[in-house]
């Protein structure tokens, strides 16, 4: 089944307990964190403690999605602030990404790599065993409401056929741009898990357009 995972970061932050706590009802599967360091990326936004303030208005899984340069000193932060999934960038500062790996399972958590758009599919190839999930970046990180980048069908769909000759269950999830359109062509590509933010929080009806994005 299609899992939706709609982006706080298009949420109001002024009332971020409330954006959260509406998730469920709305029918989303996880609640997707987006944690941007200033440095990694150009963009500033929350961390530990925003994640410990909404922990208490749902019990949906929370899937932190590290934009930072050091991904690896905040796992345990994190894990303490009720994070279930934690994915950090092969781009980032933290070259020993298998170690980075070891670091969330053991800290109990669900863990995966995220992809820029240009950074092939190759860099993750030796780490599927590991990765409970890949998210792909179909924008450039750092902002929500941006163009979907068409190229990203394609590595989803090399992506695919790596976990299934490796008899995995990875879940792929894609990240940026996603709408009722993108939506589909992801999910016939081989998309497991879709991030939405602006397509979310700014719909008239976030109800329906969760239902729509899934189907
Ligand atoms: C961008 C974030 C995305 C973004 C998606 O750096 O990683 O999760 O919030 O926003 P939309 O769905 O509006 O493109
Ligand atoms: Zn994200």
């Amino acid at each position: 089944m299609i899992k939706i995972a709609p982006s706080i970061l298009s949420a109001d932050f002024s009332k971020m307990g409330e954006a959260v706590s509406n998730l469920k009802n709305w029918g989303a599967d996880w609640i997707h964190f987006d944690v941007m360091d200033g440095h990694f990326v150009p963009n500033i936004t929350f961390g530990p403690s925003m994640c410990s303030a909404v922990r208490p208005y749902s019990d949906l899984p929370i899937d932190v999605h590290l934009m930072v340069e050091h991904p690896s000193e905040w796992i345990i932060p994190f894990k303490n602030a009720g994070a279930d999934i934690i994915t950090f960038h092969v781009e980032s500062a933290d070259h020993h990404l298998h170690s980075v790996l070891q670091q969330i399972h053991a800290a109990g958590l669900k863990g995966g790599v995220v992809l820029c758009p240009a950074t092939p599919i190759e860099s993750c190839i030796h780490l599927l065993g590991d990765c409970d999930l890949v998210l792909l970046m179909s924008v450039n990180p750092g902002f929500g409401g941006q163009k979907f980048i068409p190229e990203t069908l394609e590595k989803i769909r090399i992506l695919k056929k790596a976990i299934q000759a490796r008899n995995l269950n990875t879940d792929i999830e894609i990240d940026g741009g996603i709408n009722p359109e993108t939506a589909r062509a992801c999910i016939e590509a081989g998309a497991t898990v879709l991030v939405a933010g602006s397509a979310v929080f700014k719909a008239s009806d976030p109800s329906d357009m969760i239902r729509c994005l899934r189907s």
